[in-house]
């Protein structure tokens, strides 16, 4: 079966990159990442793909006047290497119609809690606040909305006693990082099948 040719945006650490890295080399994933783009040109996750023979590509907004300039330029660079799905890891920025109706359906998001709860920033730190028993991380398609988009897997995880923001952030992060390589897995084989809201496990 063809690789599936994904171009990931991220905009910091780079961990959820790093993941998917290796289970394309352990074998667990049929896809070839085509580019990695950050709009921020300090991002670690730059540095981290430099021994790699993995295109990485700064796109700093602050160089565009507009978001659709800024989007523009990174959908021509995913078309440039060929990309057939969008993997946002960390990407800090709300994309708009303009973007997604370029990848409609073909582009996903890992969001550190269980949606639709927390969705937006400081999705640790809200439940928390909250006073939640659970959270977790859940893989979506991306939609216009905040993290609204239709949703692909989901693994919940305790929230402890004692937990800071910190150390429940570490735990989702462990999770995000079997949880999204498995939501890949599962659109590169063709098993993703949106019904409506609903996605399909097939
Ligand atoms: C993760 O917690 C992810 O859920 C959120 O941003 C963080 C990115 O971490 N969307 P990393 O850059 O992949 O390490």
């Amino acid at each position: 079966m063809n690789k599936t040719v994904i171009g990931v945006l991220a905009s910091g650490r780079g961990s959820n990159l790093q993941a998917i890295v290796d289970a394309i080399e352990a074998g667990r994933l049929n896809a070839k990442i085509g580019a990695v783009i950050s709009d921020n040109p300090n991002a670690n996750v730059l540095t981290r793909m430099a021994d790699t023979d993995i295109p990485t590509i700064c796109i700093d907004r602050r160089q565009f006047s507009s978001r659709q300039e800024f989007e523009a330029a990174v959908a021509e660079e995913l078309n440039i290497h060929h990309v057939e799905l969008v993997v946002l890891a960390g990407f800090m920025r709300i994309l708009t119609a303009y973007f997604i109706d370029r990848f409609g359906g073909r582009i996903m998001n890992i969001h550190p809690a269980l949606l639709p709860s927390f969705p937006g920033e400081n999705a640790q730190q809200q439940a928390l606040d909250y006073g939640a028993k659970v959270s977790g991380c859940t893989v979506h398609f991306v939609d216009e909305g905040m993290d609204s988009g239709p949703i692909i897997l989901q693994e919940a995880v305790p929230i402890l006693e004692d937990d800071t923001a910190d150390t429940l952030s570490e735990r989702i992060l462990h999770a995000e990082h079997i949880l999204y390589p498995r939501a890949l897995a599962l659109y590169c084989e063709g098993r993703l099948k949106l019904e409506g809201r609903r996605v399909r496990i097939i």
